[in-house]
């Protein structure tokens, strides 16, 4: 899992609007710290033995970066996404990328944020619903990609997608989230789904620590998240902890930069 990621580039990056509560247009992103930044994550997955493949920012599309927005992939399929007003000029560069390599692309017909709410664990998929999401694209997905899906739905716009809250450490047994972001009824639902499952504070949640993306033995993650970085460690996981800075003024962390290629059909 998560060998085979695709990844885009900061080179327009910037906050030409406010949809989520970290953005802020008074608050914009350095150019080459971002640059600096997006190519640590890059050369970290390099390093852990990824696959890297890239699909050009455009210039009409300053959240282009985050390409887990993009769709949602298992196999050959990708159900693409149907994204805020703001960023839908984004949508027909990344069904062109995806049909060009052959994958077969069925279009959202609900508002959907991609694989920034729905994030595979072995035959689960875990769905978030409620913000970016319509709880309508639960079914669309289950009868598409052939998932179990779990919707789940947290608390507030802090969690607009559900990567901020949960994150998929082995697939498929193990996930951190925080307890806090999820309503009730979800952490009923994450506790009975038999996982293994590690909680995260508050704190570090806050500060994107479930942003992450892990292939079953290397964790690549945000810097400021002692706690959750040692539990990854004490379980024989290695962690490499990168600087988030520019990319946490969009609202986005690690996982948001990369859209996973290589979910296995069953
Ligand atoms: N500025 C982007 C937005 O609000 C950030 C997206 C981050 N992606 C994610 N998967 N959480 O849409």
């Amino acid at each position: 899992m998560n060998k085979t990621l695709l990844v885009s580039d900061p080179h327009y990056f910037r906050i030409a609007y406010e949809i989520n509560p970290y953005m802020h247009t008074g608050a914009q992103p350095d150019k080459s710290a971002a640059v600096a930044e997006h190519q640590a994550i890059v050369s970290a997955h390099l390093a852990a033995g990824r696959k890297i493949e890239y699909v050009a920012s455009e210039p009409d599309c300053p959240d282009m970066v985050y390409t887990a927005n993009a769709a949602v992939v298992r196999g050959d399929q990708a159900v693409l996404a149907k994204l805020p007003p703001q960023r839908q000029g984004e949508t027909p560069y990344h069904r062109a990328w995806l049909k060009s390599r052959g994958f077969q692309v069925l279009d959202a017909p609900y508002d959907f944020s991609g694989q920034g709410d729905a994030l595979a664990c072995g035959d689960f998929l875990l769905t978030g619903y409620g913000q970016r999401t319509d709880r309508r694209m639960l079914a669309v997905l289950a009868d598409h990609l052939g998932y179990q899906v779990i919707g789940l739905r947290t608390v507030s716009a802090q969690w607009y997608d559900l990567d901020l809250a949960l994150a998929v450490i082995e697939s498929p047994h193990t996930l951190a989230y925080c307890p806090e972001a999820f309503d009730e009824l979800s952490r009923q639902t994450l506790e009975g789904l038999g996982l293994d499952l590690i909680e995260v504070s508050l704190d570090e949640a806050r500060g994107f620590a479930l942003n992450l993306i892990s292939d079953g033995s290397t964790v690549t993650m945000t810097a400021g998240a002692p706690r959750l970085a040692g539990e990854l460690r004490d379980r024989g996981l290695t962690v490499v902890e990168l600087d988030t800075t520019e990319l946490r003024k969009g609202g986005g962390g690690i996982r948001c930069t990369a859209l996973t290629l290589d979910n296995p059909q069953l």
